[in-house]
């Protein structure tokens, strides 16, 4: 039996690096330039991690879920969107295979993964397990590993320029007020708030650093 995190943090690794280095090949070595799919799915793993037993969901169903839920999402891809939750889930189980899992979690596993997808809700998602995915996801989206993530992604799109980095953050500024008025658990909200404050200050201080010439600070 091959211990359950090892076999999805393998799974995944090989399909995002190979990713990753397709979209905007290699450094040094073999290593891809950035490995965004890796990185995000590490942040929402430890997202998952701490927010399972504050919101009583089952702790190995959500860091399952969170470890595969976009191990078949590739990048720059027009149908991800739509499809990548759903092929996702229909690999849970041949991932799982011959790993300590326990197989009468992998519907849940499934569930959470197949819900996972969207910034902004209408209804608090159920089962509890479903919805710790959904904020544990939408959480990472936030706050300062974000920055980290998006930054160093950036330049696999287009060329790079601080105030494209600046008009593109205070758009996603929006959105994350949409996200943290979304979470489904109390903990989620409490946190999403709390990175949105922090996105906030550094995003006001980008422009502020950003303004020719530098705007004074307010006292
Ligand atoms: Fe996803
Ligand atoms: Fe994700």
């Amino acid at each position: 039996m091959i211990p359950w995190r090892e076999r999805c943090e393998e799974a995944l690794g090989a399909q995002t690096r190979a990713d990753a280095i397709r979209f905007w090949g290699a450094s040094r070595g073999s290593r891809p330039i950035f490995d965004y799919r890796f990185e995000h799915t590490l942040a929402v793993v430890k997202i998952a991690k701490w927010l399972a037993p504050l919101a009583g969901a089952d702790p190995e169903t959500v860091e399952c879920a969170a470890w595969l839920h976009d191990c078949r999402k590739v990048l720059n891809d027009p149908r991800a969107r739509d499809h990548h939750a759903q092929e996702a889930s229909d690999a849970v189980a041949g991932i799982l295979a011959d790993t300590d899992f326990p197989p009468g979690k992998i519907p849940a596993v499934r569930h959470a993964i197949e819900h996972h997808v969207g910034l902004k809700l209408t209804r608090r998602l159920e089962p509890v397990e479903t919805a710790c995915l959904w904020d544990a996801d939408k959480l990472s989206k936030l706050g300062a590993a974000s920055l980290v993530h998006y930054n160093c992604i950036s330049g696999a799109f287009d060329a790079v320029e601080t105030s494209g980095i600046l008009a593109r953050g205070q758009h996603w500024l929006g959105l994350a007020q949409g996200i943290a008025g979304s979470m489904n658990t109390e903990a989620g909200r409490a946190e999403a708030l709390r990175r949105l404050a922090f996105l906030e200050a550094y995003y006001e201080q980008l422009r502020r650093e950003w303004s020719d010439p530098m705007e004074p600070s307010t006292p």
